[in-house]
């Protein structure tokens, strides 16, 4: 296993690895330091199939299953991210599948909108759009960004937390999706997390908040609250904490959803075919600040 940093302050590639061979006792523990030390590993070349995927995602957690009705699924713990529906078809705009692609060009850390959520993500490319960096994904440093904010930023996110609501972009980022079935909302009711989170692995804090599954910080009016999310935002995503991932087919993603952000950025949606899979493993508590 041969590990190939991209960023100053995070992200490795690593080569010289066949993702399917590795077990509990082979490979498994040398990708668990590199991950906690890099937050994002770029495994080129993989030829994993949907259960090799499952079963090496399992091998770092509980594999995180997707309840929700409007996710594409091949089952419930694989979820492709895809404009590509079941009968292999690019359904029109206006799609609800395509609708709801919409929130993943925002930044955000997977499944923020559940009590326990994603601990690591796993997304595996295997189909790409042919223009060339069109559908790049874009990562961002929590703990850099953590480490940068100035005290007054930092003193005025203390002790603060943001309501992460699945329905938010429902309401607010593409009002032409459909309602939630009262059923789904049941399973995934809103949640708050702290915004200045501890990372119990690597005994630092990282900046927790997204923009997909909500707009505000809380504990503040309104306004101020927007703004200070704006704020937040804005800041902990500029291009110093970033690396954006250019995709190769076979290429499998794993990154840290406790100290990343991301984001997909935009491609011509409706005339070329991208499809991702992605499994997810869920952390083993709420995100917790330091006691
Ligand atoms: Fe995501």
């Amino acid at each position: 296993m041969k590990i190939d940093p991209l960023h100053p302050s995070f992200a490795a590639c690593v080569l010289d690895i066949d993702l399917s061979m590795v077990t509990k006792s082979s490979g498994s523990q040398e990708i668990i330091q590199a991950f906690e030390q890099y937050g994002l590993l770029v495994f080129p070349n993989q030829s994993l199939t949907s259960e090799g995927q499952l079963r090496f995602a399992k091998l770092f957690g509980e594999l995180e299953s997707f309840p929700e009705a409007t996710m594409q699924k091949d089952s419930e713990k694989v979820y492709n991210v895809s404009n590509i529906d079941a009968s292999g078809n690019i359904p029109t705009v206006d799609d609800i599948q395509i609708l709801n692609l919409k929130g993943t060009q925002l930044w955000h850390t997977d499944s923020s909108y559940r009590h326990i959520p994603a601990l690591a993500s796993f997304l595996m490319a295997l189909e790409l759009p042919d223009s060339p960096e069109s559908g790049d994904t874009e990562f961002a440093d929590m703990f850099a960004a953590y480490d940068s904010l100035p005290d007054e930023l930092r003193t005025r996110l203390k002790g603060r937390h943001m309501v992460h609501n699945y329905e938010y972009e429902r309401i607010y980022v593409e009002p032409r999706l459909p309602p939630i079935p009262a059923s789904e909302k049941a399973l995934v009711p809103p949640v708050t997390h702290p915004v200045l989170r501890y990372h119990p692995d690597r005994d630092r804090h990282s900046v927790y908040i997204t923009a997909n599954v909500g707009g505000e910080i809380g504990g503040l009016n309104q306004d101020e609250g927007k703004k200070l999310h704006k704020e937040t935002i804005n800041f902990v995503t500029q291009p110093r904490f970033v690396y954006r991932h250019q995709w190769s087919l076979g290429d499998l993603l794993m990154w840290d959803n406790r100290r990343l952000l991301h984001r997909v950025l935009p491609y011509p949606i409706d005339t070329q075919r991208r499809k991702m899979r992605r499994t997810s493993v869920s952390d083993v508590a709420p995100p917790q600040i330091k006691l």
